[in-house]
């Protein structure tokens, strides 16, 4: 298969020297695009700015911005059978990035943010009853609920999902513990495994997935 595989955070300019992010290491997503090419797939990974080495054999396009990660998602679909949407998109930017550095002054400062445009949704038409699509929500507490409203709301397949608070299950670890929802209805629990075990099941529920969707090869 041909699969997308979207990893890491976005980063949102403030000014030249600044930015608003979040703390997305990138590894889940790298994890699957290894697990992918290890079975034997082709794999495109789009990456916001991470530190991680590019898996071999996978081809890269490095992003900044939701809006630079949105254009390629979108010029790169039409030719795959498979979206895993694992990137921490930013859901806010500055209204206005400032073109020369902001210099502080005593006081209080406000920043007017504005909202991004979701990838999941923006792509939907693309991507429905052609393309396997898998999303993420990484929230704190119970993660099903917001995964349930997600899933359903952004067109997925299936979302993985999981409480970034408990141990072993959040940022900059090689684990994770999560819940997978599909379309249907079917859902699964992990224990606190490794990201690359994690990868494999989602990858192996992808080909599954597209077996469903009867997608073309
Ligand atoms: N996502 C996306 N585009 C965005 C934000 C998120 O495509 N601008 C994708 C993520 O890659 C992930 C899924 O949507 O697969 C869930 O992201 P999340 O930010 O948790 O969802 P939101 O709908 O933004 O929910 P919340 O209200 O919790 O922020």
């Amino acid at each position: 298969m041909r699969i997308l595989v979207t990893a890491g955070p976005t980063r949102e300019p403030i000014d030249p020297v600044r930015f608003i992010s979040n703390r997305s290491s990138g590894r889940m997503g790298f994890a699957v695009a290894r697990a992918a090419r290890a079975r034997g797939h082709d794999v495109t990974l789009v990456c916001g700015p991470v530190t991680l080495g590019t898996p071999p054999g996978v081809r890269r396009v490095n992003v900044t911005t939701a809006a630079e990660m949105l254009a390629v998602v979108r010029e790169e679909l039409p030719a795959v059978e498979a979206l895993v949407m694992s990137a921490a998109v930013a859901d806010w930017r500055p209204a206005k990035a400032a073109d020369r550095k902001i210099k502080k002054n005593a006081g209080r400062a406000t920043l007017e943010l504005e909202r991004t445009d979701d990838i999941l949704l923006a792509t939907r038409g693309l991507r429905e009853g052609r393309v396997v699509t898998v999303g993420f929500a990484a929230e704190t507490g119970d993660p099903e609920p917001e995964a349930r409203r997600k899933l359903a709301g952004k067109g997925l397949d299936l979302i993985v999902a999981n409480d970034v608070m408990r141990p072993g299950a959040g940022f900059e670890v090689d684990t994770n513990a999560v819940t997978f929802i599909s379309a249907r209805g079917e859902t699964w629990r992990t224990d606190v495994e490794s990201k690359d075990a994690i990868a494999a099941r989602i990858v192996e529920w992808v080909e599954a997935g597209r077996a469903r969707l009867n997608c073309s090869p």
